[in-house]
């Protein structure tokens, strides 16, 4: 869900576009955060934590706590909050792969 558009607003709705999270397409708007995008999609956990897999989300959604980590287009440990959208990208859960790197290693 999103909040009506604000005079003034730096989100412009008229042209949305779609990145992939995860196995979903997700719409955004050119302005808008990777964070604002998922939220509007209702999707809050973006990713686990390493060693008891729990949920992770936005926390400051200001660019301070780090807790909304996120893979963009291979690139690890993007704050979701202050990325923007990009039409095309391909944006992951923090942490899958070297989740899976530890736990082969064991
Ligand atoms: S929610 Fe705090 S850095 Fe993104």
């Amino acid at each position: 869900m999103r909040l009506e558009e604000l005079r003034g607003e730096r989100v412009t709705r008229s042209d949305g576009f779609t990145f992939r999270w995860d196995e979903q397409e997700i719409t955004a708007y050119p302005g808008e955060t990777i964070l604002g995008a998922l939220i509007a999609s209702d999707i809050h956990t973006l990713r686990s934590t390493r060693f008891e897999h729990e949920p992770r989300g936005m926390l400051c959604a200001i660019g301070v706590c780090y807790e909304c980590l996120v893979n963009v287009d291979g690139k690890p440990n993007r704050r979701a909050c202050v990325t923007p959208a990009a039409p095309g990208m391909i944006v992951r859960p923090e942490g899958q792969d070297e989740e899976m790197r530890y736990d082969a290693a064991e």
